[in-house]
């Protein structure tokens, strides 16, 4: 099984949006996916039981989780079958940061392009590389022009960090699909975000491959 865990020090700036994306990604491509929600807020939890009410296809597992229980519902979850837990963080807390990104085989790290957003990420980039862990940066909110986006690339070059190729642009459909408890490649999938999110999806698989040495994610698919 692999954990992937969406974390960023700052609110709002598309965590759920991307586990929830990621997940239905995943889930349609085979791998038996779960989504672990660690925050208080639970929206991964409250998107869950709207996509459930609404008998939304694929079905996913979404489960509020305490983070001092995460070690045992992540071995029950492997027991179980799952290929591929994505782990849904709170905004600011440090702590639950750790205990997510410890056993992740990778992090998203989501911002948006504005200075005070990359200061603030920033943190998070420090305590991945505390405990050198594999993560990538991805820009989301992206205005659609502006030098902004240019000066964020490079304020992000110089944290040295990794930056994911695809960039979220600032689109009606993410919102929309959260409130029907899908997410934009299902409620509008011809749509720019839609490809995003295929995007960033190929991408995580990608980097979990590269990961890896027996191939572990494409054997437990088949
Ligand atoms: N690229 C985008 N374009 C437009 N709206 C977006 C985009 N990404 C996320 N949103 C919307 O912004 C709001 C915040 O996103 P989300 O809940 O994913 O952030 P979060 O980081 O999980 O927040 P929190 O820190 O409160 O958990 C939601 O309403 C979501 O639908
Ligand atoms: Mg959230």
């Amino acid at each position: 099984m692999k954990i992937v865990s969406i974390i960023t020090q700052k609110g709002g700036a598309g965590k759920t949006t991307i586990a929830t994306a990621l997940a239905v990604a995943a889930q349609k491509d085979g791998l038996n996916t779960a989504i672990l929600d660690l925050d208080d807020q639970a929206t991964s939890c409250f998107w869950g039981d709207i996509r459930t009410s609404q008998d939304h296809s694929p079905a996913l597992a979404v489960k509020d989780v305490k983070a001092v229980r995460l070690p045992h519902v992540l071995d029950a979850l492997k027991t179980a079958g799952c290929d591929l837990a994505i782990l849904d963080c709170p905004a600011i807390h440090r702590d639950v940061a750790m205990d997510a990104a410890t056993p992740s085989d990778f992090v998203l790290i989501p911002t948006r392009a504005d200075v005070f957003d990359i200061r603030s990420m920033r943190q998070t980039v420090d305590l991945m590389k505390s405990i050198d862990k594999p993560c990538a940066v991805v820009l989301n909110f992206c205005p659609p022009a502006g030098r902004e986006m240019g000066d964020a690339r490079e304020g992000i070059k110089g944290i040295g960090v990794e930056l994911c190729p695809v960039e979220m642009h600032h689109r009606k459909a993410y919102s929309r699909a959260q409130q029907l408890g899908q997410t934009a490649q299902e409620s509008e999938p011809s749509s720019l975000a839609a490809q995003e999110i295929i995007g960033l999806y190929t991408n995580t698989l990608k980097q979990l491959k590269e990961g890896e040495t027996h191939g572990e994610l494409t054997a437990s698919r088949a």
